[in-house]
């Protein structure tokens, strides 16, 4: 599709008319007019990076799982280490961040529609976008010259291998996978709770249902379901 407001809105749209989601399709602009992030903040193009949504039938009515995002990022890491094997310091931040460094490479947003899920990536193949107090990254900056096409493949291949194992019960396994494409235990976070303000902690893991765990300054362990993860350092 030349140009669309939201990949993901475009999804929804069509859900929200009944169409049901079929699995393995995606949707991939050149170029969005209203791109969306995460809390309500914008997603900035750039030309020739990867702007793409799926949608998933959700098995049963349950709230969003939480494990569902976490596939999302492994799967985008597992995609972008098959086209530039010799990419590193790539790495996923809770819940479903790419980064390169402390730069933000890839974003995602999941979006619930009744049974369904639309999951929507923004990859910087081509142009790290300006975003105010936030480092961002390109794979084109990095020095590798990835096409849309090759991205949007590899990516389909990672996605729907991901989504059976995670379909067939397979979070564990895929919890794993994630976890050694993660942050270093212990690189602190930070993240804002409605009734505790500002918690920082070290990263610690993840709780079998895909909460992040955070060991906060007194040797406590907390888990934390919900929220904007920020990187604070080493
Ligand atoms: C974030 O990190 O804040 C999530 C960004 C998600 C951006 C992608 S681009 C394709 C899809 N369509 C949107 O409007 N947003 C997602």
């Amino acid at each position: 599709m030349a140009e669309t407001a939201s990949t993901n809105s475009a999804l929804l749209e069509r859900l929200s008319h009944g169409e049901a989601p079929v699995q393995g399709q995606w949707l991939v602009a050149d170029r969005q007019t209203a791109g969306r992030g995460r809390a309500g903040r914008v997603w900035t193009d750039g030309f020739g990076n990867f702007m793409g949504s799926t949608a998933v039938a959700l098995r049963d009515a349950e709230a969003l799982p939480q494990t569902l995002a976490l596939v999302a990022g492994l799967s985008v890491h597992r995609a972008l280490m098959a086209v530039v094997p010799a990419l590193s310091g790539l790495v996923l931040k809770w819940p479903n961040d790419l980064l390169v460094g402390e730069a933000k490479l890839c974003g995602i947003l999941l979006e619930r529609q009744r049974d369904a899920v639309v999951v929507g990536i923004g990859v910087n193949l081509a142009e790290a976008p300006d975003v105010p107090g936030r480092k961002t990254a390109s794979l084109a900056g990095l020095g590798y010259d990835v096409s849309r096409d090759a991205f949007a493949s590899a990516l389909a291949e990672t996605w729907a291998e991901d989504l059976t194992a995670w379909h067939a019960g397979g979070w564990p396994m895929l919890r794993e996978a994630w976890l050694v494409r993660s942050l270093p235990k212990g690189t602190l976070l930070g993240v804002n709770l409605s009734e505790e303000g500002h918690v920082i902690g070290g990263f610690a893991g993840l709780e079998p249902d895909g909460a992040v765990l955070l060991r906060l300054a007194d040797g406590s362990v907390r888990a934390i379901h919900a929220g904007d993860v920020e990187l604070i350092g080493a």
